[in-house]
C-alpha cells in the first residue's frame, strides 16, 4: 500500500489491520466471495431498493395530514401487522443497515488507502451520499409524528436556527400545538421522498469512474441479510412512541443511534459546536484526497509499436482507463489502445492482459504494448531472474505477490525468493511459462489480496481465469500445472500462507526432476505468442 499522509497513515495501519482480521473471520462463515466486509458498497445498494421498495407499500396507507399521519402509522402497524406493519420494520431496520453498512464501507476505503490519486472521485462523490442519507432518514422518523419525531423536530429545528439564515426562527413552529401548520409538514413529506431520489442519483454518479461497477451483491448474501431482516421484523416490530404532544415536553424516548446518535451532542456541547465538528469532519472529508504528499505513482502507458489493437487492456482495466482509438502511427491496425492518466491508479492490470508482455524474447528489447513506466515488464523480467539467483535450497520456489496482501518478502528463505508487484493481475501468464520453462525455479506460487476483495478489484479474478484458461491471455496448456500453487491472503495470513509454502514445497520435492523444456521460438513479432 502506497504511503500517503502521515497522520492518516497512522489511523490507517491499525484499521487496515483490524478489517484484515475480521475479514478472516468472516471468511470462515461466508463461503466464498460473500463475506459482507468485500460486499459493502453493494449491500448498501440493496438496502436502498428494501427501503423504497417498502417506503412505496407504506406510502399508500400513509395519511399525510398532521393529526392523520399519526393513526395512519398505527393502523399499519398494529391492525395490518402482517404486512403493512412488516413493511415499516423492515422499512426502518433496512436504513438503520444502510447506515451501518456506508460508515462501515468509508472506514474500510480509507483504511486501505483507496480514497486519494485517480479515486478520488469515488471518495468525494460519497460526501454527498452521507448528508441525503441522514436527510431521508431523519424526515422518516418525523413523518410517525410521535414523540420521537417531536424530539426530533424540536432538535433539529433549533439546531438549524443556530445558522443566521432564517429570518425567524423555525423552532417557533413546535413550540404549541397550534403554531404547527400541515405546510410545514408536508414540507417533510417532500424532502423524505425526493433525498432519496437524489441520493440513488448520487450513487449512479459514485459508480461513474470504475468499470464493470457492481451494485448487486451475491445472490445468496442478499437472501440471508433479507431473511435476517425479515426475523427481526417478526420478533422485534418497529413500533411507534405515544403520539407527540407540543404541550408537553419530551423527556424520555427511545433512541435510533443510527440517525440521531449525534443529537445528545447538542445539548451536551452545544448547537454552534456541533455544526463545527460537522464542518471540521466535512472538510476533512473533502479534502483527504488531495493532502500532502501528493505523490502518485505514473500511469500506464502504451507503447503504439507493441501494440496491435486487441482491446484485451480495455477489456481487464478495472478503472476504465484505456480507451481504443484510431490508430495514429500508420501501423497495420485499426485501432490502439490510449490511457487516460487521471483514472488510471497504476495496478499494472492491463500489462498482465497485453500479448505483448512476453518475456521469450531475446532479438529485441522487452518492451510491453502497455505497461508502468515505474515498473516495466523487462524490470518484472529482470527481478524474476535475480530472485531466482538468491535461491539455494534443495527446491526452488519464485514468490509472486502483490503490494497490497500478505506481505511475499517476509516469507523468503533458502527455498524461496519473492517479487512483488502493484497486483496479482499484472503477472502476465507467459511469464509463468518462463520462469518454469527457463528452470529459474522449481515451482511458482502466486499470492495476492483474499479471495474476493482485490484491492483493485478484479486483479485477483482476471489472474485466476487466465491461469485456468478462462480468459485471454491463457496460460499455454504445457505448462505443468503441478509446478504452480495459488493462495489468495491477506496482510493477517502470513503464518497460513508460510504454511501453504511449505505444503508446496513438499510436493515439489516428491515430483521428478524437472523435464527439459524446448526453448521456445524467439518472438518479436507484436501480439505473438
Ligand atoms: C450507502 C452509501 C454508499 C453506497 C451504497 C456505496 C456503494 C459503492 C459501490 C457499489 C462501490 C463499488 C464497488 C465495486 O464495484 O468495486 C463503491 C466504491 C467506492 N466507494 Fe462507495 N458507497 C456509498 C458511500 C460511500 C461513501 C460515503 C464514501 C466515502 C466518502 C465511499 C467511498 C467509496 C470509494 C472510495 C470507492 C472506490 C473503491 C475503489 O476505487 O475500488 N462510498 N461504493
Ligand atoms: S495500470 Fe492499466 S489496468 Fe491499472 S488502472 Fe492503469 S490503465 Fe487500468
Ligand atoms: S496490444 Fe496491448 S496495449 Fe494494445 S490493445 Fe492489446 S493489450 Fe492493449
Amino acid at each position: 500500500m502506497a504511503a500517503g499522509n502521515p497522520v492518516l497513515g497512522a489511523l490507517q495501519r491499525p484499521l487496515r489491520l483490524a478489517f484484515a482480521h475480521a475479514e478472516k473471520l468472516l471468511d470462515r462463515v461466508f463461503p466464498g466471495h460473500w463475506n459482507p466486509l468485500y460486499n459493502l458498497g453493494t449491500l448498501g445498494f440493496f438496502m436502498y431498493w428494501i427501503v423504497a421498495g417498502t417506503g412505496i407499500y407504506l406510502y399508500i396507507f400513509f395519511d399525510t395530514g398532521l393529526t392523520e399521519a399519526y393513526d395512519s402509522v398505527e393502523y399499519m402497524t398494529n391492525d395490518q401487522w402482517y404486512l403493512a406493519g412488516v413493511m415499516r420494520s423492515l422499512h426502518r431496520y433496512a436504513s438503520d443497515a444502510m447506515v451501518l453498512f456506508m460508515i462501515i464501507h468509508i472506514v474500510r476505503e480509507f483504511s486501505l488507502d483507496r480514497y486519494r490519486g485517480s479515486r478520488w472521485f469515488s471518495w468525494l462523490t460519497g460526501a454527498p451520499v452521507i448528508v441525503l442519507l441522514f436527510v431521508s432518514g431523519i424526515t422518516g422518523y418525523w413523518l410517525v409524528w410521535d414523540r420521537l419525531a417531536q424530539y426530533i423536530a424540536v432538535k433539529t429545528t433549533e439546531f438549524f436556527d443556530w445558522l443566521p439564515i432564517f429570518g425567524a426562527p423555525i423552532a417557533a413552529n413546535f413550540v404549541t400545538p397550534a403554531s404547527l401548520d400541515d405546510r410545514f409538514f408536508s414540507l417533510m413529506i417532500f424532502l423524505h421522498i425526493a433525498a432519496p431520489l437524489f441520493l440513488l442519483f448520487m450513487l449512479w454518479i459514485h459508480l461513474q469512474r470504475i468499470s464493470r461497477a457492481r451494485s448487486n451483491p451475491p445472490r445468496g448474501l442478499a437472501l440471508g441479510i433479507s431473511a435476517a431482516l425479515l426475523a427481526l421484523a417478526i420478533v422485534k416490530p418497529a413500533v411507534s412512541q405515544a403520539p407527540a404532544d407540543l404541550s408537553v415536553m419530551v423527556t424520555s424516548i427511545k433512541f435510533d443511534w443510527f440517525y440521531i446518535g449525534l443529537y445528545p451532542l447538542v445539548d451536551i456541547w452545544s448547537a454552534g459546536a456541533v455544526w463545527g465538528a460537522l464542518a471540521f469532519f466535512g472538510l476533512t472529508l473533502i479534502v483527504m484526497p488531495w493532502m500532502p504528499p501528493m505523490r502518485r505513482p505514473a500511469a500506464a502507458e502504451v507503447h503504439l509499436e507493441h501494440c496491435n489493437g486487441c482491446r484485451r487492456c480495455v477489456e481487464d482495466c478495472p478503472y476504465g482507463a484505456v480507451t481504443m482509438q484510431p490508430r495514429t502511427d500508420g501501423a497495420n491496425f485499426d485501432l490502439e489502445a490510449t490511457v487516460d492518466p487521471d483514472l488510471c491508479v497504476s495496478c499494472g492490470i492491463c500489462s498482465g492482459a497485453c500479448p505483448s508482455s512476453m518475456p521469450f524474447r531475446r532479438r529485441s528489447e522487452l518492451v510491453s504494448g502497455i505497461e508502468l513506466p515505474d515498473f516495466t515488464i523487462a524490470d518484472l523480467r529482470r527481478r524474476l531472474h535475480k530472485a531466482s539467483e538468491k535461491i539455494t535450497g534443495d527446491v526452488r520456489i519464485v514468490l509472486i505477490g502483490c503490494d497490497n496482501a500478505a506481505r511475499v518478502e517476509r516469507l523468503t528463505g533458502p527455498c524461496v525468493a519473492a517479487v512483488s508487484l502493484p497486483c496479482s493481475g499484472m503477472l502476465p501468464p507467459p511469464f509463468i511459462d518462463y520462469i518454469l520453462a527457463r528452470g529459474l525455479a522449481d515451482g511458482v506460487f502466486i499470492t495476492g489480496c483474499r479471495e474476493g476483495s482485490c484491492y483493485n478489484r478484479f486483479g485477483q479474478t482476471w489472474a485466476n481465469q487466465r491461469i485456468d484458461r478462462e480468459r485471454d491471455p491463457y496460460l499455454r496448456r504445457r505448462v505443468p500445472r503441478e509446478r504452480i500453487a495459488r493462495y489468495w491472503a491477506g496482510p493477517a495470513d502470513d503464518r497460513v500462507l508460510a504454511r501453504e509454502i511449505e505444503d508446496f514445497a513438499e510436493r515439489l520435492r516428491a515430483l521428478p526432476a524437472p523435464q527439459a523444456v524446448p526453448d521456445m521460438s524467439v518472438v518479436d513479432k507484436v501480439g505473438a505468442q
